[in-house]
């Protein structure tokens, strides 16, 4: 059984991890045995949400780290944070799962990379959409053949931020400091998703990034990349905090083969369809029941449940991890690329 510290305990946690955490300990697989916040607030909620003694509540995770009884830490604060936690739980040979970005830059990466292999402890990044129903049907879909071979994948993750996020002194998401913005934060998903059922991975990227609504945050708001994969194939991912309205689907994904496309909606409540052959409709797949994909958590429409699921029964065989290090910081490596090809006006090469 796994005995998890949580190092952050804020929104995702609260909404999101409880529903992996909560099946995770009914079923004796884990423990959630201590926090660290340096919110009260949050450290209460989260501290009654898994039922963590008050005495292993702490506001400054290094005392986590030296005093309560943890094998693992799941690290879910904000990105600029990552690299000192990540390699604070390495030197205490704690084995690590981390949100999203695994760091702001590549030099925090490898820092990171070199801490996790000089103290030999598991690492992995939660990369939870691909394990979410929708995009494992997609990936079925996709191997099944009918849509012949992926020739253009598209993601697109358009939002309308809350006014907090106007400022960047009112929510990290929003500042430099804390390494927010929309490329980041809002377009990392769709980059690994649409890399994984493109299925050849992302070597050069154009891009274009700008702060268009929110003059007075020093983050971009909208990110436009396109993608060429190692074998040519083309890609694009768009992100962008002001552009939702009535009807809109926020996040979406599509792939076109050379015989038909996938469309995936995940706020649609049939996320997967498909058409093919000279078709001009959408035919809803039900992925569960076609192939061969098995049944979800309830509730658990991201994918955090299953992700966490995978982590902690890796860690229990001792490895390999879901999502790689490696994996973690190529889908950082994309995005230096974008901010380069971005600020240089011109395609860049990512980095390997
Ligand atoms: N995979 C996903 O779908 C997904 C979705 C949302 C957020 N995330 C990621 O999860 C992480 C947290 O996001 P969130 O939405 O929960 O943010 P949040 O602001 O709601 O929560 C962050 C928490 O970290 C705490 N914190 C800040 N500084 C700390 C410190 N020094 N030590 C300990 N705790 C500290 C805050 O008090 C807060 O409770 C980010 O990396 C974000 O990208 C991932």
């Amino acid at each position: 059984m796994r005995r998890i510290g949580l190092i952050g305990g804020g929104g995702i946690v609260q909404r999101t991890h409880a529903i992996g955490y909560q099946a995770l300990v009914a079923e004796g697989l884990a423990e959630i045995a201590a926090l660290a916040d340096v919110s009260e607030q949050n450290r209460a909620a989260a501290g009654q949400l898994f039922g963590i003694p008050e005495n292993q509540r702490y506001a400054d995770y290094r005392e986590m780290l030296s005093h309560a009884p943890i094998d693992t830490v799941a690290i879910a604060t904000p990105h600029a944070l990552h690299v000192e936690q990540a390699v604070a739980a390495a030197q205490a040979g704690k084995a690590i799962i981390s949100e999203k970005p695994m760091a702001v830059t590549l030099d925090e990466a490898d820092a990171i990379l070199a801490a996790v292999e000089r103290h030999r402890v598991p690492y992995t990044v939660v990369h939870n959409l691909l394990f979410s129903q929708p995009v494992l049907g997609a990936a079925a879909l996709l191997a099944e053949g009918s849509l012949g071979q992926p020739l253009l994948g598209h993601g697109q993750m358009l939002g309308n931020k809350p006014v907090e996020m106007t400022r960047s002194d009112l929510d990290w998401r929003a500042s430099k400091k804390m390494g927010g913005g929309a490329l980041i934060d809002s377009s990392y998903h769709e980059i690994y998703t649409v890399e994984s059922l493109m299925g050849s991975p992302v070597r050069w990227v154009e891009a274009r990034l700008a702060t268009l609504k929110f003059p007075a945050i020093d983050v971009d708001d909208t990110a436009l990349m396109t993608f060429e994969h190692d074998d040519g194939r083309l890609s694009t991912v768009h992100a962008a905090w002001h552009t939702r309205g009535p009807a809109h689907r926020g996040r979406w994904v599509w792939i076109n083969g050379a015989e038909g496309a996938l469309r995936l909606v995940y706020s649609d409540d049939a996320p997967l369809s498909r058409s093919v052959g000279k078709g001009n409709h959408w035919e809803t797949v039900d992925a569960a029941q076609l192939y061969d994909v098995r049944p979800g958590l309830a509730g658990d429409a991201t994918g955090h449940g299953a992700y966490l699921r995978a982590a902690v029964e890796a860690l229990e065989r001792g490895g390999p991890m879901p999502i790689t290090a490696a994996q973690a910081r190529h889908n950082l490596a994309i995005i230096e690329a974008a901010r380069q090809a971005s600020a240089q006006r011109r395609g860049m090469e990512v980095d390997t």
